[in-house]
């Protein structure tokens, strides 16, 4: 927390005149526009759209486009994802386009019937697979809010798929990891069982044609067109359960974003079915009476602070949190000022908290009437923020080769059973249980800041659970330490979801001592599991009105602007 408001202006000052900006690691730095990806080759279709006279939310459907065609480990068709907004004016929302079970999913759908649950079931193949959002999604958007032609949102995305894709070194390593699981997945060998090397080219014909098809015919294509039966007749051939109901049924959400303030600035992320901004809430409400910016950056002090506000907030997403459509989350009370107050008064600096010693808050859930409603300005100034996703690395490793795509394993998101961590270690209980028709629990967080009521930041992340602490690590380094957007972003990060009682630290990034007194104080420290935590993607406004981009060098990401 900053608090003196004076001394944050001496120490801004001071910080700028000592280390000016063109002295310090920055990331591409624009005037006018910016896109931040996974790969350049998506960045570079967003930022063309955007010189092209595009707004953001066409720059938003073509880049979910190009990231399925450049980057198959995450960018998708055959996931989901979410949205938020801010517009020039202010106005600001959120999109859910997230999968859903099948309509013939149950609630023991992964479990023996001795009730344990089957490995692999919920992770790897046509079991696994959740109702897509992502063309739903490019499509809501387009049409709510894009000014360009859909023709010249899906075009260069065909035209790349055609063109082909040059696999990076990165790419290589990740591809050879998974091939085992893609032979597993898959009656036959597909398309990345090749040997692929860096500097080859993979051309996607199949995702073209597809693309094709979804251009001639719009999103009914996918959902209810001759792609959706392909899909259907090929998931069930694989064994899995989703049919063309499913995909006629489904529909994205609008939805209001969660809000809060920390000191000056105005947080906006995403609200349930993803955990991200609740969690974010939570976390940053429990630090802000703490001095953190006095502490250090990376301190003992300031990684006790928030491990503990991250346990506590972790307890409560395993409880409290599922799809808003189907459980009722008391979602003011868990991130009222009062309440994490008093989940913080059990923390104290001599001695680590202990997971089991910390079950969820005690909150009375009310009715909720919320209505959610979203308004069209013009364009040009807006922010966005997305997260998709299919989950897991290439999702559930099958690859519709007719269609060119991988399908998501996003019904591991679900609690399989209660108590029993699902793949990124998280527990979940009734809240995120299996039903038809329900979105999993994600942690996806795609976040704006805002300070002066004007745009400060725009970010987010993969990583599974560690994609909240990741947002959260990034805001803090720029705004308690005084970091640039790409300090920010490479900047060392570590993580704790309440169970496993640990705190994941990058590797060989955190200096031995502090490992050491933090093991004095009754911290576990686990270096080995996360060799990254995160590829936080950001742009910052910084004072004089230009844009930088940090670009995570965790991954292949790069920012392209003008
Ligand atoms: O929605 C979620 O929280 C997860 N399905 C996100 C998965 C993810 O970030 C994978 N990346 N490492």
């Amino acid at each position: 927390m900053k608090r003196l408001l004076y001394t944050l202006l001496f120490f801004n000052l001071y910080v700028s005149c000592k280390n000016p900006i063109e002295t310090r690691n920055t990331g591409l730095i624009t005037k006018n526009a910016m896109a931040v990806s996974a790969r350049v080759e998506a960045s570079i279709i967003g930022n063309d759209i955007l010189k092209k006279g595009g707004n953001a939310f066409d720059a938003m459907a073509a880049m979910q486009l190009a990231l399925a065609v450049a980057y198959p480990y995450a960018g998708n068709i055959g996931g989901g994802g979410f949205m938020v907004y801010r517009k020039a004016n202010g106005d600001i929302g959120s999109l859910d386009y997230r999968e859903k079970a099948p309509l013939a999913a149950t609630k023991d759908m992964y479990l023996d019937k001795n009730g344990n649950v089957i490995p692999e079931k919920s992770t790897l193949g046509a079991m696994s697979v959740g109702v897509p959002g992502s063309v739903a999604g490019i499509f809501a958007v387009h049409e709510k809010f894009g000014s360009l032609p859909i023709e010249d949102i899906i075009k260069p995305s065909i035209n790349l798929a055609y063109k082909g894709v040059v696999v990076t070194k990165k790419q290589e390593a990740k591809i050879k990891r998974y091939q085992p699981f893609f032979l597993k997945a898959n009656k036959d060998s597909i398309l990345f069982n090749k040997v692929w090397k860096m500097g080859d080219t993979i051309k996607y014909p199949a995702l073209a044609k597809t693309l094709e098809r979804i251009l001639d015919h719009g999103k009914n294509e996918f959902y209810k067109g001759e792609t959706a039966k392909r899909l259907v007749n090929f998931i069930q051939e694989n064994g899995g359960i989703l049919t063309e109901e499913d995909l006629a049924k489904y529909t994205v959400k609008w939805r209001t974003p969660t809000t809060f303030m920390y000191d000056d600035l105005k947080i906006i992320s995403m609200s349930p079915p993803s955990s991200g901004g609740v969690c974010l809430a939570q976390i940053m409400t429990m630090i802000e009476p703490y001095d953190l910016d006095n502490f250090g950056h990376n301190s003992v002090k300031s990684i006790q602070v928030i491990t503990e506000a991250e346990r506590r907030a972790y307890a409560d997403r395993s409880f409290y949190l599922g799809d808003p459509d189907f459980v009722n989350i008391p979602g003011e009370t868990l991130i009222s000022k009062t309440y994490l107050n008093d989940r913080m008064s059990t923390f104290s600096f001599e001695k680590a908290t202990v997971s089991s010693d910390v079950s969820h808050g005690n909150v009375q859930v009310v009715e909720s009437n919320e209505t959610t409603h979203y308004s069209i300005v013009d364009p040009f100034g807006n922010a966005v923020s997305v997260t998709t996703t299919i989950n897991g690395a290439y999702g559930s490793k099958l690859y519709c080769s007719d269609l060119g795509f991988f399908l998501n394993n996003e019904m591991d998101d679900f609690s399989s059973k209660p108590g029993i961590p699902n793949m990124f270690g998280l527990i979940g209980g009734d809240a995120n249980s299996i039903l038809p028709e329900k979105r999993m629990l994600s942690a996806m967080t795609p976040t704006i800041v805002e300070k002066n009521g004007k745009l400060f930041m725009t970010l987010g992340t993969p990583g599974g659970s560690t994609i909240i602490t990741s947002v959260l690590q990034t805001i803090l380094n720029v705004h308690e330490y005084n970091m640039t957007m790409q300090e920010a972003v490479n900047a060392p990060r570590f993580h704790h979801q309440w169970l496993p009682d640990e705190i994941r630290m990058e590797p060989n990034s955190f200096d031995t001592t502090l490992i050491f007194q933090l093991e004095k104080l009754g911290y576990t420290i686990n270096e080995k599991d996360s060799p990254v935590i995160g590829k936080v993607d950001g742009i910052l406004v910084l004072d004089d009105e230009l844009l930088e981009g940090g670009a995570d060098h965790r991954g292949d990401d790069a920012a392209v602007g003008f």
